[in-house]
């Protein structure tokens, strides 16, 4: 899908978005073995959320979904079914990843894994290495690093791990594996990720103690059971983010995102922003079931340039795309370090944001684990591609808003993997003048 983006004379709106796309996929996984139903609204129904649902009901859990509204009947800790067919997680490493650690301590039960070009191409050692130290049996190719992976259901020790790297769906594996062991799980190291898994668990009535940054989950297996945990998705920020940035480097911009996830481990973007000089106004902040949510207005903004390092990393990881292209929007130098995991994500994002940067026009050098971009650079229009990735395929949608001429995006349909409703907003926000 080719599309032609060019800058309108301003944004204006409010934005109602879709639900978190974390959140989304756990409430499908640990609803699915909570022992009762549970109804989520405004699921996410990106190709990513719809791939969980489509793993989880082969796994025998019955879930019907109408729109953005899910109903999933839980079988309890020891009632899924092993899968006639191997198990297409598609473009979702959030999918691939936590269904492995949950069927890792089903036992008895053989289930594999895949996905797509894309998928299968991104490293999993870092589940599959703690996993068996946890006592499961998983194989893939190149001793175990690439889907498909196999998975033979083990009985689950618990145990000690230091977290290398500051992954939520590394941490998120491990604690939906523990659920099944026999003892206690104890992870350490950069516990850091999102931490939406944790307290999803610990509504269900999950034991797990989080004192950061140790993180300790008590198997419930032979307690009790999870209670099924009904929840409204809250606006995903991640998504969000594409409207911030653009309302920010529009010369004439106001925009309001609405039930934006305001959980501290998700807000990075809003913080890397604000040190930036974006003009921001949260309002309306409240809780909803276990997480804290408000509304984001962001208006055109004189944007200077930062360093984006260390702990504010995985805070905004999934944001750093947008956040490069307000960089090469802003006045002076960015340097965005500690980011490696980029190389790792849906494309090596350090590569494919730097080419499409320089593409419109920005200097921009990739370094191992992030980039230097020159600010100040006046973007021209041109011919871009998503190379698959949702998140570069929005992130040139939002450089064509500002950059001169036309911007021809190929591969947007990739948008539907987080945001199906992406360029139905943004026709309608984007106003152009008839004069
Ligand atoms: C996610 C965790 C992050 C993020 C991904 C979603 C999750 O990945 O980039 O989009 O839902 O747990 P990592 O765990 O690899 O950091």
């Amino acid at each position: 899908m080719v599309y032609i983006i060019t800058p309108p004379h301003r944004l204006r709106g409010t934005i109602e978005l879709p639900g978190d796309k974390s959140i989304s996929h756990r409430a499908i996984l640990l609803n699915a073995v909570a022992s009762g139903s549970a109804e989520i609204t405004n699921f996410l129904t990106g190709a990513d959320c719809l791939s969980t649902i489509a793993c989880v009901q082969a796994l025998g859990v019955r879930i019907e979904r109408q729109g953005t509204t899910v109903r999933v009947d839980g079988v309890g800790l020891r009632g899924l079914r092993e899968p006639v067919d191997v198990l297409d997680c598609g473009n979702s490493g959030t999918t691939l990843r936590l269904l492995a650690g949950m069927i890792a301590g089903q036992e008895g039960m053989f289930a594999v894994l895949t996905g797509d070009s894309s998928l299968r191409s991104r490293p999993q050692q870092r589940i599959v290495a703690p996993l068996r130290a946890l006592g499961a049996s998983l194989d893939g190719r190149r001793q175990g690093n690439y889907a498909p992976l196999a998975v033979r259901g083990a009985h689950l020790h618990g145990g000690a791990y230091e977290l290398p790297i500051a992954s939520a769906q590394v941490k998120s594996a491990l604690l939906l594996a523990a659920l099944f062991g026999d003892a206690p799980l104890t992870l350490t190291g950069r516990t850091d990720g999102r931490d939406h898994t944790e307290r999803m668990l610990a509504a269900m009535g999950v034991e797990i103690t989080v004192d950061m940054p140790v993180i300790r989950l008590m198997p419930p297996v032979y307690s009790h059971a999870l209670r099924p945990l009904s929840l409204r998705a809250p606006g995903d920020p991640s998504s969000a983010a594409f409207w911030w940035v653009a309302a920010a480097i529009h010369p004439d911009a106001e925009l309001t995102t609405t039930g934006v996830c305001l959980n501290p481990t998700r807000t990075g973007a809003l913080d890397a922003l604000r040190a930036m000089g974006a003009q921001i106004e949260v309002t309306n902040q409240r809780v909803e079931g276990s997480e804290p949510v408000g509304d984001v207005t962001v208006r055109s903004s004189q944007l200077r340039g930062i360093t984006i390092e260390g702990a504010l990393i995985p805070r905004l990881i999934d944001e750093l795309p947008v956040l490069a292209l307000a960089a090469a929007c802003a006045e002076g130098e960015t340097i965005i370090r500690d980011a490696q995991e980029l190389r790792v994500k849906e494309t090596d994002r350090i590569a494919t944001a730097a080419s499409g940067l320089t593409a419109l026009g920005a200097t921009v050098e990739p370094t191992s684990d992030g980039m230097i971009i020159s600010g100040g650079a006046r973007l021209r229009g041109t011919s871009l591609d998503s190379h698959g990735d949702h998140r570069l395929a929005m992130t040139w949608a939002i450089a064509g808003l500002v950059a001169s001429g036309e911007t021809t995006l190929r591969g947007a349909g990739a948008v539907d993997v987080s945001y199906p409703e992406f360029w139905s907003v943004l026709a309608r926000v984007a106003e152009r003048s008839n004069v």
